[in-house]
């Protein structure tokens, strides 16, 4: 397959087929840590790859051009996934120039201890670099998703080297976003914002208000496929993320220690598919689920469903998982209820209780505590608050 983004343009990356985890995503379908080697009257790579891998990058490179005629090496993103192999890639480029804004020289001096024989020089927002027939234009993209985050334009083709944004983790042979399913590439986008990229949504707008000004036909990313075909649905999936866009979504997340707060689940999806209104409902059993799905399905849900057995005192421990990593992302605000069971304290469902408080969700039942089996009077309050949940939904939407 191609891997010419235009006339001498090319992906030198690493496709990670076997990594599983990825600083606690859950990467299923594999990773790619993409680089670029733009050769004109100068050369230059476009991002670096993680630590191990950067022997690949050397030969990707090599069987382009000599590696001492690499004039420059940009660095969008100091994250190590990315910047990891830098060190290594500029031993091999005797001439190479690594660009950086000044952020990411402080992240890279963090974090290598070999900074000091680097030849860096330092770009500003905005600044140009011509290349020969070819410009490079750095736009910084703070918080997106770190401090030192910037994009590289490349004008003359209406290329965008994205780093991070518009990324997924997916691991394949095909580079372009037209050689592969337009389905999964837009789900592993989505849950990579969902996972990475959602605690910076305003910025993620800012972002997406300099990109409407530039002609885009390329969007070329730090991780996963490269959007030429579908640029214009990558870019619209963004703002409805950024925006907190819901859709008509109800999800039921719980831990149960002998199945009461299960039952209590399953009438709260009873209530929910009680209502008319094709929504999407889906239940996950914390310890039989992935983080990184709950997460995506959260992004745009309407209205959420926890529940947690009280375990000494607590809620289950997986269940606090959870509540910290949701927490940690800043979804936009739901409509939530609560629930749980317990033998002789109810702390499980005041925990839950004063998280939603907490974290600005709002309740729209009182909390359905259960001791030790629920009561029907209790099951019937489950069915009133999935159908709850289930209105508010379709009010939503
Ligand atoms: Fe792919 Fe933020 O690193």
């Amino acid at each position: 397959m191609s891997e010419e983004l235009a006339k001498n343009i090319h992906w030198v990356g690493f496709v990670d087929w076997n990594v599983r985890d990825f600083h606690s995503f859950d990467t299923w379908r594999g990773a790619t840590y993409n680089s670029y080697l733009i050769q004109d009257e100068k050369t230059a790579v476009i991002d670096s790859v993680k630590a191990p891998y950067v022997d690949y990058l050397i030969k990707n490179i090599a069987s382009h051009t000599a590696l001492d005629q690499v004039d420059y090496v940009v660095c969008n993103h100091a994250e190590p996934d990315h910047a990891g192999g830098i060190g290594e890639l500029l031993r091999y480029l005797p001439n190479a120039v690594l660009l950086c804004n000044a952020k990411c020289r402080e992240a890279l001096t963090g974090y290598f201890n070999d900074t000091d024989s680097w030849k860096i020089q330092i770009v500003a927002n905005e600044e140009i670099i011509s290349l020969g027939k070819r410009k490079l234009v750095f736009i910084n993209t703070p918080m997106v998703h770190w401090p030192e985050s910037m994009f590289t334009y490349v004008p003359d083709d209406e290329l965008l080297f994205s780093m991070d944004a518009f990324g997924q983790h997916l691991a394949t042979a095909a580079r372009f976003d037209d050689e592969y399913s337009l389905d999964i590439i837009l789900r592993e986008a989505k849950s990579y914002y969902a996972n990475i990229v959602t605690p910076y949504s305003k910025q993620v707008q800012a972002v997406l208000s300099v990109a409407s000004n530039i002609p885009i036909k390329i969007i070329a990313p730090s991780h996963g496929l490269i959007w030429r075909s579908h640029v214009a649905d990558i870019v619209d999936a963004y703002k409805r993320w950024a925006s907190g866009e819901y859709v008509r979504k109800v999800l039921i997340i719980y831990d149960s220690m002998w199945e009461s707060t299960t039952q209590i689940a399953n009438e709260i999806l009873n209530g929910v598919v009680s209502v008319s209104g094709n929504i999407d409902v889906r239940m996950f059993h914390v310890r039989k689920s992935s983080l990184t799905e709950i997460a995506t399905e959260m992004l745009d849900a309407v209205g959420v469903a926890i529940g947690s057995s009280t375990l000494n005192m607590q809620v289950m421990p997986q269940i606090s998982a959870v509540l910290t990593y949701i927490r940690g992302l800043k979804f936009s605000s739901k409509f939530a209820a609560v629930f749980g069971s317990y033998g002789w304290g109810a702390q499980s469902i005041d925990i839950l209780d004063r998280w939603v408080k907490e974290s600005g969700w709002t309740l729209v039942t009182e909390p359905i505590k259960s001791k030790f089996r629920p009561t029907q009077d209790q099951l019937t309050a489950a069915k009133n608050a999935g159908s709850l949940l289930a209105e508010k939904a379709i009010e939503k939407t």
